[in-house]
């Protein structure tokens, strides 16, 4: 008895939208910031990841070797895909629907590093961190004014 007047009670709460705030987020770093000392970083990290340097002595091809140096992608893909979220909290976001878009298409495209760290493929790596780029400019190229 006592339950079902309980359950009428949170039924009723339901119904009359008196479900809790989401928590405010905290918005101490501006844009720009988040985008200097917590995005960047982390690409840099994908991105530097695999490449080939050709000088006079040849190609060296550089891609992660040990478990340490595919972790470290790891940790920065997964960085980057959580940045995403980051980008569309309240007090953050820009106006308007593209910039949830963009937004997710940076998780999503991190989540393609990510799942390439995971699996050890660097070509998968080095696809994925040309996806990433796109997201980045695609943003960029609507919402900043440099990178045009
Ligand atoms: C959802 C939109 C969006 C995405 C996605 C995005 N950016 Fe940005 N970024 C911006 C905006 C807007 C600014 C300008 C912020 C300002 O100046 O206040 C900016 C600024 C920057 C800056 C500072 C540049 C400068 O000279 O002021 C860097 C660096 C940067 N972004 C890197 C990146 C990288 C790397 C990625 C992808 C891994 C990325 N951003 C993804 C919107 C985005």
């Amino acid at each position: 008895m006592k339950l079902k007047a309980l359950g009428l009670f949170f039924g009723i709460a339901f119904l009359f939208g008196c479900s809790p705030k989401p928590p405010q987020a905290n918005t101490a770093l501006s844009l720009k910031q988040v985008m200097e000392w917590v995005i960047d970083p982390n690409a840099d990290v994908v991105w530097d990841s695999v490449k080939s340097i050709s000088n006079i002595k040849g190609t060296t091809e550089i891609y992660p070797r040990t478990d340490a140096q595919w972790e470290a992608v790891r940790n920065s893909a997964a960085t980057l895909v959580e940045a995403g979220n980051l980008l569309m909290i309240e007090g953050r976001a820009k106006e308007g629907d593209q910039w949830i878009e963009y937004s997710k298409r940076l998780s999503r495209t991190a989540e393609i590093a990510l799942k390439a760290a995971q699996d050890k493929n660097k070509d998968a790596l080095f696809d994925a961190g040309g996806k990433i780029y796109n997201a980045c400019k695609a943003c960029h190229d609507k919402y900043a004014d440099f990178d045009k």
